[in-house]
Parts: C-alpha cells; structure tokens; sequence
C-alpha cells in the first residue's frame, strides 16, 4: 500500500506507510499563530525543520530519551513511530517569556529559579485552553502515573536541550513538546522539536525561533538557517 494521507496539521501532513506502526511526517512550508487564525507560506521552512528536528531527536535519542524518530527519508520527510497523541500541549520554561510574560505581568528574560512545567489542553475549538493536573484527571487525558513520567520526561530533556543549545551559543528559553503512546501503551516523544516549538535567543538577546514570525522581526528562514548550521557543525 502506498502512503496515503491520514492528518493534515499546521506544520506537518502525516501519511501512513505499509508498516501499520510507522507513518511519514512531511514538513510544511507554512507557518501560522494565534490558532491558525494568522497563516503564511515561507519558503524553505519545511526542509529547515524537518532537518533541525531529525538532528535534535538523534541527540535525544543518544541520550537515553525515547522518540518516535526513526529516520530522515528526504529534505521534508522522517518516518516516525506511530503514537496516538495525548492532547496535552507539554510547555517547559527556564525563563520568563511569551504568555508567561503576558499571564503574570513579568518582564521577558527573567531566569526561572527552577525550570516550570505547564500544560495545555490541545483542543482547537476551546483554543488550546491552560490546565493543570486535576483537570487532566478529570477529563481521562493521562493519569497520575503518565502525568508524573510526562513532568519526569520534559525536566530530562531540558537538561539535555539548555545543553546542546548553550553548546551553540543559544539560550532556550521554554518550549512546547507532545507526547504519544505507542501500540504497546509506552509513551514516548512525538510530533517535533524545532525553532517552531522553542524560544532561542542568542547572547544579543536575537530571537532565533519562531518569534521572528510572531513578531515580525526579520526572515524567519535566515534564522532557522543558523540554528541549523550550528547544530551540523557540533557533528
Ligand atoms: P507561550 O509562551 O506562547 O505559551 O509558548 C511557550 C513555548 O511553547 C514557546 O516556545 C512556543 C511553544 N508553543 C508551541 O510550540 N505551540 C503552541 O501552540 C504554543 C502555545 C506554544
């Protein structure tokens, strides 16, 4: 059987493949906000991504962490386990920024005295509303025991990311994963991780993630460019 379609998403199409526990995720040129409510196509983006996420999960991966990753099949495509998402929106943050920033009335910048784990429920129609542990109890997402592995499992890769990136000269100031279980039940990490899903700022303070786009602030792929380069050249 060939790949057929099963997901189109903001950043991502996803198809199955003949193996019923592997799909393809082909990376989009298209970037949106606000719930797809702003949405442009940029060039090159989907190959920058797909490429800088295929590295960061090898290093995950190298790291005793467990992907959906399994390999980079050409410039816009990776082939993936297959994982039924838990709708959970998994935000980690070392620093204030975003709608922390916003929620708290705290200046962006500001270093956490511990990194700070969140959640949001990923549902388009109630625009991906924030929610804690008992709501996600309550609502059947993942019980206390996948909630704690999920806490557990972010804090490991910080440690991993705020290391390859200072390695780089970037700072990562919070980001976004998601999570999915397997046919066997285990949840490993799913879906991305890319200058879309993190704040990185440079020692200037230069945003070189997705902000460029939020913001305004300049050629998005210019900057996806770099991140890039400098995660090839660490080898
Ligand atoms: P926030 O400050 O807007 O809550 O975002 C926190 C981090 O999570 C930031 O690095 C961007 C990332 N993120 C996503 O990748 N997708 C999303 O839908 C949201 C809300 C945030």
């Amino acid at each position: 059987m060939s790949k057929q379609l099963i997901y189109s998403g903001k950043a991502k199409d996803l198809y199955s493949t003949a193996d019923e526990n592997v799909i393809i995720a082909q990376y989009k040129d298209q970037a949106t906000m606000l719930n797809g409510a702003r949405k442009e196509e940029i060039q090159g983006k989907g190959k920058l991504n797909n490429q800088i996420s295929s590295l960061i999960f090898r290093h995950l991966m190298a790291a005793g962490i467990k992907t959906h990753f399994i390999e980079e099949l050409s410039e816009t495509e990776q082939s993936n386990v297959k994982v039924d998402i838990i709708p959970l929106e998994v935000v980690l943050r070392n620093f204030t920024a975003g709608s922390f920033s916003k929620r708290f009335g705290i200046e962006e910048g500001q270093l956490l005295p511990q990194p700070i784990v969140e959640f949001y429920y990923k549902n388009d129609d109630l625009d991906d509303p924030f929610i804690n542990d008992e709501h996600i109890l309550f609502l059947g997402i993942a019980s206390e025991e996948e909630l704690a592995h999920l806490k557990a499992e972010a804090r490991h890769i910080n440690e991993v990311l705020k290391d390859l990136f200072s390695k780089i000269g970037l700072t990562l100031i919070d980001y976004k994963l998601e999570f999915g279980r397997t046919s066997s039940g285990e949840i490993i990490l799913a879906d991305e991780v890319s200058p879309d899903t993190c704040r990185l700022w440079d020692a200037e303070g230069n945003h070189m993630d997705k902000d460029v786009f939020r913001r305004n602030l300049g050629s998005v792929t210019d900057v996806y460019q770099v991140v890039l380069d400098k995660l090839k050249a660490l080898g």
